[in-house]
């Protein structure tokens, strides 16, 4: 959503744009040629494999890149500790990138049989072979049904454990064969495989996914200046529930309970929210990529 992405952040000639989430550094560039020749792009991201490959492809544009390895949740401190205050516009596409998909070694997808490791940054201490070994089986369906939003998330969790007895389960394919048997057959979709709602838990879990997004919002909301946009795309319920609630809470002029009259919080509003609805991918974007099926879009202003 490459376009609409620009639309909303309102790149016009010159300003200072934060990309929260630069993966393959497509976004980064659309917002680097709408904003030339004078924008300036600020690019994060926690993976130190994604700022390698950012530093090349974006290297043509010089000056006009900054590149920040770091979690977006600390977008403010950042911004701040390099003497940046107030900028136009930030985007987070949150997430994983097809580059961590298609990487087999990296450990986040069922496709092929590798070490679980689902860790974007890989100074992180814990890997998903390692979470899933450490926790006991409650907790660990309390994040398969949390985070997966799978129905039969005790039933995974305890043919993990049970698994885990024989010897520790340590690979993708290791842990798709388990959810698969785990989850009755009659339950197997035509359209998603068994195990894609386990490994989008354990990989929110790893990376700490939720926190990060409700931290990265509202640091984001100190650094854009009046007028500043921001742009978040999410590829799951769970992400997009935080930012609508956010959106919402900030564009609202009251948070007094319900049932009172009048109102006495004299809360100001400090966003607007540009997206009545949410925008979704065309059809022809979701042919190009699957993937975008499931993105959405939202948008706001500061006040
Ligand atoms: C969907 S991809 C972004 C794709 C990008 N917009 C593009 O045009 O190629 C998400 C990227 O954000 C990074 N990421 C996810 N959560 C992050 C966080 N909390 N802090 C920094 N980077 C994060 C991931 O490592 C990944 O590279």
């Amino acid at each position: 959503m490459c376009r609409e992405v620009i639309e909303f952040l309102g790149c016009g000639g010159g300003g200072v744009y934060v990309d929260c989430t630069l993966g393959g550094g497509g976004h980064g560039r659309a917002i680097l040629e709408a904003s030339g020749p004078e924008g300036v792009l600020i690019g994060f991201d926690r993976d130190g494999a994604a700022i390698r490959h950012a530093s090349e492809v974006l290297g043509a544009y010089g000056e006009r890149v900054v590149l920040i390895r770091a979690d977006f949740a600390e977008v403010s401190g950042e911004l701040h500790e390099r003497g940046i205050e107030k900028v136009d516009g930030i985007l987070m596409d949150l997430g994983v990138s097809s580059f961590h998909l298609d990487e087999a070694e990296r450990g986040f997808s069922f496709r092929f049989n590798a070490p679980l490791d689902m860790r974007m940054d890989r100074r992180g201490d814990v890997t998903a072979a390692e979470l899933i070994n450490t926790l006991e089986v409650k907790e660990l369906a309390s994040v398969i049904k949390r985070y997966g939003e799978e129905r039969f998330a005790m039933r995974i969790a305890r043919a993990i454990k049970r698994a885990q007895k024989e010897k520790p389960v340590l690979t993708t394919g290791a842990l798709a064969e388990i959810i698969s048997a785990a989850i009755p057959q009659c339950f197997h979709g035509e359209k998603i495989h068994p195990a894609t709602r386990t490994f989008q838990a354990l990989r929110i879990a790893v990376n700490d996914e939720l926190t990060a997004l409700k931290k990265g919002l509202e640091g984001a909301m100190e650094c854009l200046g009046s007028g500043g946009r921001m742009v978040v795309i999410s590829y799951h319920s769970l992400e997009d529930r935080i930012v609508k609630k956010f959106f919402r809470k900030s564009a609202s002029p009251c948070e007094c309970p319900r049932d009172l009259a009048l109102c006495l919080c004299a809360k100001v509003p400090t966003l607007k929210v540009l997206t009545g609805r949410v925008i979704t991918a065309s059809a022809a974007e979701v042919e190009d990529n699957p993937r975008a099926r499931s993105a959405k879009l939202r948008a706001a202003e500061k006040l």
